[in-house]
């Protein structure tokens, strides 16, 4: 039996109802993931990261972005987190973070929101996790515009996937206009465009390098600091560096406007 009082037996059998698993859970002894292509993913990721998060989050407030089946939510609330709101465009994942809530006994606030829409929840929070939803995006510098603006009240735990130069590149704070060798620099910062598919999925659009990731968050007034062996940073949530920036919608719902849905 669970903490929700299900048998091994209903888990598993709602656990094969909700389809393809990305987060390979223990749900009460059944794994959601066993055969996942990364490994035993994330509990590898959250092995390496465990430790530069806050041990404790008793009385704070955490959204989770593109929370999945809900892993990075759970662990929060685990820490003590006074709420966990995780939100995802996908319905089938947030059903799956509903019967993990459930079977963990753990109360997630999960809704189904495009990280475009984050004004809507009207809220700051005092710890953002946007992991593995950046690469996934049309438009990124405007999800981390919009995180700034809205969302992040202190911190964000920013992760990408990160494909070419890992160096770091010192940029000059202008360059004349017939310098042009630079962008051949492999560790300028770069976005790799993606016009068909990677790792056979098309959601995959602009796939950074290291510096690249470090020079967008910056840009929209994040202070990057690299997790040692991974590709997460942890970000304090500092000033814009300039004053305008592509922040569409530029503010939240007024009092007497539509909030969340
Ligand atoms: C690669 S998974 C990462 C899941 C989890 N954050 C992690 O690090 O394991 C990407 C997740 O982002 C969600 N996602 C993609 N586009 C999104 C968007 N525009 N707004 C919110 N979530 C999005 C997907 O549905 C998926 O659950």
């Amino acid at each position: 039996m669970s903490r929700s009082g299900l048998s091994r037996q209903e888990i598993e059998r709602r656990v094969h109802a909700l389809g393809d698993w990305f987060h390979n859970l223990d749900l009460g002894g059944v794994r959601t993931a066993p055969d996942h292509f990364l490994g035993d993913y994330p509990a590898i990721v959250w092995r390496a990261i465990s430790d530069a998060l806050p041990a404790r989050l008793d009385g704070r407030t955490v959204l989770d972005v593109g929370c999945n089946a809900g892993f990075f939510s759970l662990e929060m609330k685990r820490r003590g987190a006074a709420r966990v709101v995780g939100l995802d465009s996908d319905e089938r994942y947030l059903a799956q973070a509903r019967l993990a809530s459930e079977v963990s006994g753990l109360e997630l606030e999960l809704r189904q929101l495009s990280v475009y829409d984050v004004a809507r929840l009207g809220e700051r929070f005092d710890l953002v996790l946007f992991m593995g939803v950046l690469y996934h995006l049309r438009h990124p510098l405007l999800a981390l515009d919009l995180l700034h603006e809205h969302a992040v009240g202190e911190t964000l735990v920013f992760q990408s996937m990160l494909r070419g130069s890992q160096g770091a590149f010192p940029v000059a704070r202008d360059y004349p206009f017939d310098e042009r060798e630079i962008f051949d620099h492999p560790s300028w910062p770069k976005l790799h465009f993606v016009e068909h598919a990677y790792a056979r999925d098309w959601t995959n659009w602009w796939i950074p390098n290291r510096a690249g990731a470090e020079a967008l968050l910056r840009a929209s007034g994040f202070e990057p600091r690299a997790v040692p062996g991974t590709e997460v940073y942890l970000c304090r949530r500092g000033a814009r560096p300039t004053p305008d920036g592509a922040v569409y919608p530029a503010r939240g719902p007024a009092a007497g406007e539509e909030g969340p849905p």
